[in-house]
């Protein structure tokens, strides 16, 4: 069994119950979207990628099928080094390609859950002769620098638009992290959802068998273990709304009636009814927006695939 190497977390991106109360007595609530992702989560997320209406996954592993050769051949990766890669289900078509073409591989992953990096292990084990795996238990935009690089040429994986869960600013500073990290025979590949018909993207975060909505509830679970609260699920609802302005889906947990959650040597949040908690961002990019990210972090597209009915991209890039 591979040994999950700890990048030993910053103390101050430890999130401490005191965070979690004063961000919930705010004006505009919210929770630390990566409490989404434990282990219970971490399986909800992979059901909603098998949605009907989830077309983000379906899009990326069709694009990744069509063209894993040709971006092998232009990468020419000994390495490949994903940030946050979930179960790994799409990366197994680049490594597929490589192994078809080259005997041996390093593939290391970074991720903030041990699930995540246990799941991505038992995906990846049948390789094991020709493929080196790496498992990095960190934060990806504070422990990115953290990790040993080799000179060989790397390809940085950031698949599954994740960042569209960033804002501008965190989008920004991951992006100039990565650029930095990158030497010139690195590459970075960048799969991105692009902004579309509002129908569609609602859509995909209100699916009909309701796995986003469990999703999204898990997270009082995972607060409520980790920080010793009784929120009730029961008492709040999942929405999904999508916000022109930013182009984002904005998704919340509304309160159906009032409630009060107790926090350990503190006062009682109340909620009122149809209060919100944000728990997560999905920004939709238009191209203008998408390519002042990647200029002001030294990042060029190299090549690009496209799916135009969709509007999703892969974008293969290089510093400047
Ligand atoms: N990276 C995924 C996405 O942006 C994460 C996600 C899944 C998500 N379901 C969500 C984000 C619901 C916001 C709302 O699609």
């Amino acid at each position: 069994m591979n040994k999950i190497v700890n990048l030993s977390i910053k103390k101050n991106t430890v999130i401490k119950s005191e965070d979690i109360y004063k961000n919930l007595i705010k004006k505009v609530k919210s929770l630390p979207t990566h409490f989404l992702y434990d282990k219970k989560g971490s399986k909800l997320f992979e059901k909603i990628c098998k949605t009907k209406e989830y077309y983000l996954t379906r899009t990326e592993k069709k694009l990744l099928i069509k063209h894993s050769a040709d971006i092998i051949k232009i990468a020419n990766p000994k390495e490949i080094l994903e940030l946050g890669g979930g179960s790994s289900k799409k990366t197994k078509i680049l490594i597929e390609a490589k192994l078809k073409v080259c005997k041996n591989l390093s593939y290391s992953s970074l991720d903030i859950s041990d699930e995540a990096l246990l799941m991505t292990f038992k995906e990846l084990e049948k390789y094991k002769k020709k493929l080196k795996i790496n498992l990095y238990k960190g934060h990806f935009i504070e422990d990115l620098t953290k990790l040993k690089f080799k000179k060989e040429s790397r390809m940085f994986l950031f698949l599954g638009s994740t960042l569209g869960n960033f804002n501008n600013k965190v989008a920004n500073k991951f992006l100039k992290n990565i650029s930095e990290a990158m030497t010139e025979k690195d590459t970075f590949l960048l799969g991105v959802d692009l902004i579309k018909n509002k129908e569609i993207i609602l859509s995909a975060y209100n699916d009909k068998l309701g796995f986003t909505s469990l999703f999204n509830k898990n997270i009082l679970h995972v607060v409520n273990k980790e920080f010793s609260l009784k929120f009730k699920d029961t008492n709040f609802k999942h929405v999904a709304i999508f916000n022109d302005k930013k182009s984002q889906i904005e998704m919340y947990l509304k309160t159906k009636r009032k409630t009060k959650v107790k926090f350990p040597g503190r006062k009682e949040v109340l909620f009122e009814k149809g209060d919100k908690i944000l728990t997560e961002i999905s920004r939709k990019f238009s191209d203008s927006v998408l390519n002042k990210l990647l200029i002001d972090a030294g990042l060029q597209v190299k090549k690009e695939f496209r799916d135009k009915k969709l509007s999703y991209t892969i974008l293969l890039l290089k510093t400047f």
